[in-house]
């Protein structure tokens, strides 16, 4: 690994606090785009501030409520499921967090008939279209059937070890928002993109395609996860994962509309943990994560879930 890389990228649940995180140097329409994205916010507090003082949420430059997935992948039994869920069920969540769980698909039936409804389940993927004779898939009808409201779509490991192309995750996307269902659209750079400096050039190549797809963005959450953080104990540093939501709010608000940009919930995903999540939380575009091991543990879930009130003013 490049050292300059070694000093973007921070380890374990202390995350180090580089003092500059390799993107400003490697992109030299940043500064521009800072100033630009300050403009942004201001306008977009002065508009959301007025749906936020009832909560008491600072620090969040999208109107949206904070939103927080675990994603189970594939890893489970009956059993431990059983006890994930009681875990779940037993836990105390903070009222103003959007909580979906995404279990694996043969065990949706069972989180769904034992877990609280406070609580959302989302599929961990979905056919492109109407179902039929696609073996080993499963539709869009399936899930909303069993009682799914969400669908993940664009996982990096959907992209980078099934071998999923931008296109393809869009047409999925379009399908399932047409349909009624939630869509949490991932994007992230992988490790060599992000030290060749391409990290804003492939997260918007593949946010484009989301954005050529879908009717609307009413339903979808875009969850930013750069690749070299997702199930690797290396958690972006708040200031790189900022960074990047900064600039995908940006995005949005330049090539959807500036509603979109306020609206639209901005997660973060890769080795968040019950450690990091409340540093992370306090960044202003970071609106929630997505969680893949620790939403294994209920109680540390829970704490992620929980990090909302590092958005709220203390009493
Ligand atoms: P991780 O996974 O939290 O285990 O890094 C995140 C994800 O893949 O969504």
């Amino acid at each position: 690994m490049a050292s300059s890389l070694t000093a973007q990228i921070s380890c374990g649940t202390q995350p180090s606090a580089p003092s500059f995180s390799g993107l400003r140097r490697t992109c030299p329409m940043l500064d521009a785009a800072v100033s630009f994205s300050h403009r942004v916010h201001s306008s977009i507090r002065l508009v959301s501030s007025s749906h936020r003082s009832p909560r008491g949420v600072v620090a969040m430059a999208g109107s949206g409520k904070f939103f927080v997935g675990g994603n189970w992948k594939c890893n489970g039994t009956k059993d431990s499921i059983t006890k994930l869920v009681s875990d779940l069920n037993s836990a105390s969540l903070e009222a103003d967090v959007d909580v979906v769980v995404s279990p694996p698909f043969v065990y949706i039936d069972q989180v769904k008939s034992s877990l609280s409804d406070r609580i959302e389940i989302s599929g961990q993927n979905s056919w492109v279209g109407k179902g039929g004779a696609f073996t080993g898939e499963i539709s869009v009808e399936q899930l909303k059937d069993i009682g799914c409201k969400w669908v993940i779509l664009g996982h990096s490991e959907r992209r980078h070890v099934i071998g999923e192309v931008d296109e393809f995750i869009g047409k999925k996307a379009a399908y399932a928002l047409s349909e009624g269902l939630g869509v949490i659209a991932c994007i992230g750079e992988k490790l060599e993109e992000r030290e060749a400096g391409k990290t804003f050039d492939v997260c918007f190549q593949q946010l484009k395609a989301f954005a050529d797809a879908v009717p609307s963005w009413d339903k979808v959450v875009v969850a930013y996860e750069p690749v070299w953080a997702i199930g690797t104990g290396k958690v972006a540093s708040p200031q790189q994962a900022q960074e990047v939501h900064v600039a995908v709010r940006d995005w949005l608000k330049k090539n959807v509309s500036e509603e979109v940009a306020s609206k639209t919930r901005i997660i973060y995903g890769g080795s968040v943990n019950g450690g990091n999540c409340a540093e992370l939380a306090k960044e202003e575009d970071i609106d929630g994560f997505l969680v893949g091991g620790a939403s294994l543990k209920g109680p540390e879930f829970a704490t992620i879930v929980n990090s909302v009130t590092s958005k709220k003013v203390a009493a």
